[in-house]
C-alpha cells in the first residue's frame, strides 16, 4: 500500500489522481489551496483519504500538511507536485503581475512543497511525480511564459534525480500533452495587454476553440501515472499522448540537427593545448 501526497486536488489530473489511489486501496492525502472544495472526496475510503488546506505558494502551510501526514499515516511515500496553472501571451505582451504569481505555482509552490517533504521521503523512499507538460519539452511562440515555468519543472526534476537516487527517491516527470481538464477551462490565463503585432503567435482563440475537445483522457493519463509510480523499470520522462509525443520527436530531432550543424565550430573553444 502506497501513501500518496497530492496538490491541486480539486479538479483536473489532481483529483481523479487522488480517487484512482484511493480506489485501488492506497493510503491519499489530498490538498486543495481552498479545502472546501475537497471536503466530500475522503468520506468513502474510511480514514485511507484525509483533506488538507494547501496553497503552495505558501511554504508554512506545506510543512504543516507535511506534519499533519506523518501525524496520520506516519508519512508518504509519493510525493506529487501538480498544482499549476498556465499564462498565454508573446513575452513582450506579459507583465510581472502576470508572470510572476505563475512562476510562484509552478515553479517555487513545487520547490517548497518538495523541500518540506524530503525529510519524510528520505526515511522512506519513494517516489516524486512533478506534472511538467509537453510545454516543458519545447517552447512555442505565444505560450513563453508557460514553457519557461515548466522548463524550470524539468531542470529542478532531473537535478532532484541525480540528487535523490542515493535516498531510493525517483522522480518521474510527467509530461501531458492537451488533456480534458479544467485546464483550459479556467486554468489558463491570457496576458492582458494584447499586441496587434504579435498577431501571428497569438493564443487567443486557443481555449474556446480546444476547450471540450482536447482528445486527452484523463482517466487514461491516470492509468499510466499509476502504473510508473509501480514500476521499477519506468522512466524519469513521460510524455503523455500523441501530442506530446510529436513535440518530443520534433524537439529531439531540432536538437540533433542544430548541434550537428555548427559542431566542428562549437567544440573549438578550449584554450589550446600546449
Ligand atoms: N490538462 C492539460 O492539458 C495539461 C497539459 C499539460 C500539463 N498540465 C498540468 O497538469 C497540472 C494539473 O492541471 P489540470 O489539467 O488538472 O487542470 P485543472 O483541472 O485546472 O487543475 C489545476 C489544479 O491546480 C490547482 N492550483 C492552482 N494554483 C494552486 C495553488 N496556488 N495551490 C494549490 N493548488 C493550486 C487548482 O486549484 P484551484 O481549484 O484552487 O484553482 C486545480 O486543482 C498542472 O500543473 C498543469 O500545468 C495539464
Amino acid at each position: 500500500m502506497k501513501t500518496w501526497l497530492i496538490t491541486g486536488c480539486s479538479s483536473g489530473f489532481g483529483q481523479r489522481l487522488a480517487l484512482a489511489a484511493a480506489h485501488r486501496g492506497d493510503r491519499v492525502i489530498a490538498t486543495a489551496r481552498n479545502v472546501k472544495t475537497i471536503e466530500d472526496m475522503a468520506e468513502p475510503f474510511g480514514g485511507r483519504m484525509i483533506t488538507l488546506p494547501l496553497d503552495v505558494t505558501d511554504a508554512a502551510a506545506a510543512s504543516a500538511a507535511v506534519a499533519k501526514a506523518v501525524e496520520t499515516f506516519g508519512g508518504f511515500d509519493v510525493l506529487v507536485n501538480n498544482a499549476g496553472y498556465g499564462l498565454f501571451g508573446a513575452i513582450e505582451e506579459g507583465t510581472p503581475e502576470e508572470y510572476r504569481p505563475m512562476f510562484e505555482v509552478n515553479v517555487f509552490g513545487l520547490i517548497e512543497t518538495t523541500k518540506a517533504s524530503l525529510p519524510v521521503l528520505r526515511r522512506s523512499g519513494g517516489t516524486i511525480v512533478n506534472m511538467s507538460s509537453g510545454a516543458g519539452i519545447a517552447g512555442g511562440g505565444g505560450g513563453g511564459y508557460y514553457n519557461a515555468a515548466k522548463f524550470a519543472v524539468e531542470g529542478i526534476s532531473e537535478a532532484l534525480a541525480g540528487e535523490l537516487e542515493p535516498f531510493g527517491i525517483r522522480v518521474l516527470i510527467v509530461e501531458p500533452g492537451p488533456f480534458r481538464t479544467d485546464f483550459l477551462g479556467r486554468s489558463i490565463t491570457m496576458a492582458a495587454n494584447g499586441m496587434p503585432e504579435y498577431a501571428a503567435s497569438s493564443r487567443k482563440h486557443y481555449r474556446e476553440t480546444n476547450n471540450g475537445n482536447q482528445a486527452g483522457d484523463p482517466d487514461k493519463a491516470i492509468a499510466v501515472i499509476l502504473q510508473a509510480v509501480d514500476a521499477d523499470d519506468a522512466p524519469l520522462h513521460l510524455p503523455l499522448g500523441p501530442i506530446a509525443h510529436a513535440i518530443a520527436e520534433r524537439k529531439l530531432a531540432a536538437f540533433r540537427s542544430d548541434i550537428d550543424a555548427w559542431r566542428d565550430i562549437t567544440i573549438a573553444t578550449d584554450f589550446d593545448q600546449p
